[in-house]
C-alpha cells in the first residue's frame, strides 16, 4: 500500500501574504493529516474529519510539531560547503583570497565525491528540500551534485558556473567550452528524475561577452531550462561591471544585451540596484534570490524587499553559504528579519515563511509541482519542533497554536531562535530522508 498519512499541526500558503490578507494567504489546521499516495499529495484536511476515511492507513503522528512544505533556498554554492566563516573582507577580494582556491578543489571528481553527500545532508537537516545550485566551473561537480540529489529523490536544480576571465587560470573555462560543456549537462540532466538545469554565468565580471552571448544562446536553445547569476551585491563589484562593460547602461544591463534578463532568471542579491533597474527585473518577471546573511557578512548592504516585492518582483530567500552564514532557512529568515528592521520594513512571520515555500516555488516557476499540500504535488515537507532547546521550550510553553494571532508568533520563535536543531524530519516524496531522532 502507498498511501501514508501524517497527523500533526499543518501549515501552508495558498495565496501571497504580501499582497492578500492572512486569513486568506495562511492555511493552517491545528489538527491536520497530511495523506500522501506515491509520493504525492492525495489529501490534507481536519483530522477528525479524515480520520475514519483513513482508519485503514499507518498514520505517523507528530505531536507539538508542525508541518510545512519542505524550504527552497534560491541561491547557494555547492563548492562552498567547506568555507563559511572566511574573516575579515568583502565580496572581490572575499572570492580572490579564499573562494576561488576552494573551488579549485573542485576539479577532482573523487573529491565532488566527497563533498555532494555532505552538501545534501546539510540542505536536508536544515529542511531545505530544493535548492537552486552553483556548482563549480568543472563539469564533475555538476554530475557529483545531481548523482547524489537523484540517490535522494530530491529535486535541484544547477549549473556549471561559466567564467571566462578575471578569476585564476585553474578556473577559467573558454566561452566556447562553457557553451559545449553546458550544454552537455543539460542534455545529460535537465529534466532527469527531479533534476533541473540553470545555466549558471558566475557574475558579469568574471564573463566575456562573448561568453555572456553562449549563455544567452543556451537559454535560446534550451527555453525550459532557467538563467542563475549574481547581480548588483557590492558597490565596487557595481563600478567594475561599468568598466568592464563601458556601453551598457548599467549592471541590468549587461546581462539584458544578452538575452538573459527574462522570467526564468533568477539574479541574487540585487542589493545596489536602481530604480529603473528594479522596473527592468518587474517588467521582466524575473526573480531576485534575497540572500540575508550573506549581505551582512559580506559587508554587501542592506536588499531594499519592500522596493522589489511592491514593484511586484519574484522574491526568494536564499542562503548563499559559503558568502551566507547558516545552511538554516530559519537563521535566513532571521537576518531578513532584522534588515527589514533597520530599513523601517516590516517581514512578518507568514510573509518570510511564504518566501522560503511557495514564494520560492514560484520564483522557480514550479508551483505546479512544489511549495504548497495542493492535492497532486509532490510530498517534500517538513517537521517542525518549536520546542528543540531549552529556551525555545520555556518561550514556546503554551499548547498548539490555534488562532493565526498565536501561530504567528510561534513561527517567529522558530525564525529568530530556530536552526537546524528545530527540524525534526524532512521527507521526500512521502519517504523520511533526514530524522533528527
Ligand atoms: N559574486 C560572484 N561570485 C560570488 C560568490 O561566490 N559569492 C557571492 N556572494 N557573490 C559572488
Ligand atoms: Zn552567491
Amino acid at each position: 500500500m502507498t498511501v501514508k498519512a501524517f497527523r500533526s499541526a499543518i501549515l501552508d500558503f495558498i495565496a501571497d501574504p504580501f499582497f492578500v490578507s492572512e486569513s486568506e494567504s495562511v492555511r493552517y489546521l491545528p489538527d491536520g493529516l497530511l495523506v500522501v499516495d506515491n509520493g504525492r499529495i492525495k489529501e490534507l484536511g481536519a483530522y477528525e474529519q479524515l480520520k475514519e476515511k483513513y482508519a485503514g492507513v499507518v498514520i505517523v503522528t507528530y505531536p507539538n510539531h508542525l508541518i510545512l512544505p519542505g524550504f527552497i533556498d534560491l541561491h547557494v554554492h555547492f563548492p562552498q560547503t567547506e568555507m563559511m566563516a572566511a574573516y575579515g573582507e568583502q565580496l572581490l577580494e572575499w572570492l580572490e583570497k579564499f573562494t576561488f582556491p576552494v573551488e579549485r578543489k573542485f576539479q577532482d571528481k573523487a573529491y565532488c565525491d566527497r563533498i555532494a553527500p555532505i552538501f545534501i545532508d546539510q540542505l536536508l537537516r536544515n529542511g531545505t528540500t530544493t535548492a537552486l545550485v552553483l556548482a563549480a566551473v568543472f563539469p564533475e561537480s555538476v554530475e557529483a551534485l545531481f548523482e547524489e540529489s537523484e540517490r535522494r529523490n530530491m529535486r535541484l536544480i544547477a549549473g556549471k558556473v561559466m567564467m571566462d576571465r578575471n578569476a585564476p587560470e585553474f578556473l577559467r573555462d573558454t566561452a566556447e567550452s562553457s557553451y559545449h560543456e553546458s550544454k552537455a549537462l543539460i542534455e545529460k540532466w535537465h529534466k532527469k528524475g527531479r533534476s533541473l538545469y540553470a545555466v549558471t554565468p558566475r557574475f558579469a565580471p568574471t564573463s566575456t561577452p562573448e561568453q555572456l552571448m553562449y549563455a544567452g544562446k543556451l537559454l535560446e536553445e534550451f527555453p525550459d531550462t532557467y538563467l542563475h547569476t549574481h547581480l548588483s551585491e557590492n558597490v565596487n563589484e557595481v563600478a567594475w561591471v561599468q568598466e568592464l562593460f563601458p556601453d551598457s547602461k548599467g549592471y541590468v544591463d549587461a546581462y539584458d544585451r544578452f538575452g538573459l534578463v527574462g522570467e526564468r532568471s533568477i539574479f541574487a542579491h540585487c542589493v545596489q540596484l536602481t530604480e529603473a533597474e528594479f522596473d527592468r527585473l518587474a517588467e521582466a518577471k524575473s526573480t531576485i534570490a534575497f540572500c540575508p546573511t550573506s549581505n551582512t557578512f559580506l559587508g554587501s548592504g542592506l536588499f531594499d524587499l519592500e522596493r522589489a516585492t511592491s514593484a511586484q518582483i519574484k522574491v526568494g530567500l536564499a542562503t548563499d553559504v559559503g558568502g551566507g552564514t547558516s545552511f538554516s532557512m530559519f537563521q535566513t529568515a532571521s537576518e531578513a528579519y532584522k534588515i527589514t528592521q533597520l530599513r523601517q520594513q516590516k517581514l512578518s512571520p507568514f510573509q518570510a515563511m511564504y518566501l522560503a515555500t511557495l514564494g520560492g516555488a514560484k520564483a522557480l516557476h514550479l508551483e505546479d509541482k512544489l511549495g504548497n499540500f495542493e492535492v497532486g504535488k509532490e510530498a517534500d515537507f517538513i517537521v517542525v519542533d518549536p520546542r528543540s532547546t531549552p529556551i525555545m521550550a520555556l518561550r514556546n510553553q503554551a499548547e498548539t497554536p490555534i488562532t493565526l494571532e498565536a501561530l504567528s508568533d510561534r513561527l517567529f520563535t522558530l525564525i529568530i531562535m530556530g536552526d537546524d536543531r528545530s527540524i525534526q524530519a524532512t521527507y521526500l516524496l512521502g519517504e523520511l530522508a533526514y530524522d533528527k531522532q
